[in-house]
């Protein structure tokens, strides 16, 4: 009997579950399996979203421009960043409470990127111990730190990390109370104790008038200080004996002040979740490159929901790019195997972009290669 022909493998094999393909595959699913008070908390923005929506509408606008007959044998997608080499360029944001959207919380995060060659933002807000998270880590993993009114407190949250294993730390410079997010108020949305932050188990709460009435207090953390300054940046430097980056910056004259004071620069709007209506930072990424002029590294995130979103972020000069909700829609849907997935989703689609780009890795990619899509009606 002729032996059955060989199954072949479906046509750009789909990453963990058939048919979850795309991020908006694994939002789908995040979406059906969550529920829909902490899907609104994961999706949801500051006040009429419109920054949420800037953010992706930044990408959709710019159109590339393909280079071709470039000869190209392949493409290396690795980047380094702080002497860490990563399978691409683009890594995990920090965001909170792990706990909230699968019972691994953050310990399946840090598997599911390691799978993928990624490196994982922890945020303050984990819903797992540092301690835990780095057991559990396989692979690299930076510190997000909200700067605490308490600074013992944060400099014992600090060298907590760096002992765990982190090797950076983020600073989060866009939150100095939390954005009015209308969502988590219509549902009464607060973090519910499987999304508590163990980190700053028996610190005391805060103090002041914006600690006592926070425009969203289920959200809202009052041992934040809203009083952070470029001095207490200078200070982490110095006590954290890491590699520090702000996270939150826009304005390229905050760049170039981060830059000449040796710190890491992390576009961002914190995914249009603070100040509704704040600039999109793929808008003023070109800007900002210009004044950091290559002296610290330059990450953006925000809106980043396909490939050729990641390769537009990086020719006009981001060095890695970000992404938030998606990673998450993946922790939802399947655990560290959704996390791995959707991490190589979009992996795969900006390997294919390059290639179509001609563009050989992601150093070769140049503001030539993007150009406006359209433009509004004059
Ligand atoms: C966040 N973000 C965030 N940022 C931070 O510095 N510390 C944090 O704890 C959190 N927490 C958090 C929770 C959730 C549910 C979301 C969606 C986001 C912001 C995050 O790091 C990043 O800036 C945005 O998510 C990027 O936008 P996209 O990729 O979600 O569009
Ligand atoms: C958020 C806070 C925790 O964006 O950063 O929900």
């Amino acid at each position: 009997m002729p032996s059955p022909p060989p199954q072949s493998p479906p046509p750009q094999t789909a990453p963990g579950r058939p048919g979850r393909i795309t991020l908006a595959d694994f939002r789908a699913a995040a979406r059906e399996l969550l529920p829909a008070a902490a899907f609104d908390y994961l999706e949801g923005g500051a006040a009429d979203e419109r920054t949420v929506r800037w953010n992706a509408e930044a990408y959709e606008r710019l159109a590339l421009l393909p280079r071709v007959l470039a000869g190209l044998p392949g493409v290396d997608m690795r980047c380094t960043l702080y002497g860490t080499e990563l399978s691409s360029p683009v890594l995990l944001a920090p965001t909170a409470a792990h706990g909230l959207f699968h019972p691994e919380a953050e310990a399946a995060t840090v598997r599911g990127a390691a799978a993928a060659g990624a490196l994982t933002t922890v945020s303050t807000f984990s819903t797992l111990t540092l301690e835990e998270i780095g057991a559990a880590a396989t692979g690299p993993w930076w510190f997000q730190l909200y700067v605490q009114r308490d600074r013992a407190l944060t400099e014992d949250l600090v060298h907590r990390a760096r002992a765990a294993g982190a090797r950076a730390c983020v600073v989060t410079v866009d939150t100095p109370v939390t954005g009015l997010r209308e969502r988590d108020l219509r549902n009464g949305f607060a973090l519910p104790s499987h999304g508590a932050p163990v980190n700053l188990a028996g610190a005391a709460a805060g103090s002041g008038p914006d600690a006592a009435a926070p425009a969203n207090p289920g959200i809202h953390d009052p041992r934040i200080d809203p009083a952070v300054g470029w001095s207490d940046l200078e200070w982490l430097r110095t006590v954290s004996g890491l590699p520090v980056l702000a996270k939150g910056i826009v304005r390229p004259d905050d760049a170039r002040r981060a830059a000449e004071a040796g710190i890491g620069v992390w576009m961002s709007n914190h995914g249009g979740r603070n100040l509704d209506t704040a600039v999109a930072p793929l808008t003023t990424l070109p800007a900002v490159a210009e004044a950091v002029a290559g002296r610290v590294p330059v990450l953006i995130d925000g809106g980043v929901r396909r490939g050729t979103d990641v390769v537009k972020a990086l020719a006009l000069g981001a060095d890695a790019v970000a992404i938030g909700r998606p990673y998450v829609w993946g922790l939802a849907a399947d655990g560290a195997e959704g996390v791995r997935a959707t991490l190589r989703a979009l992996h795969r689609e900006t390997e294919l972009a390059l290639t179509l780009l001609g563009a050989p890795n992601p150093a070769s990619l140049t503001p030539d290669l993007v150009g406006p899509a359209w433009r509004s009606p004059q």
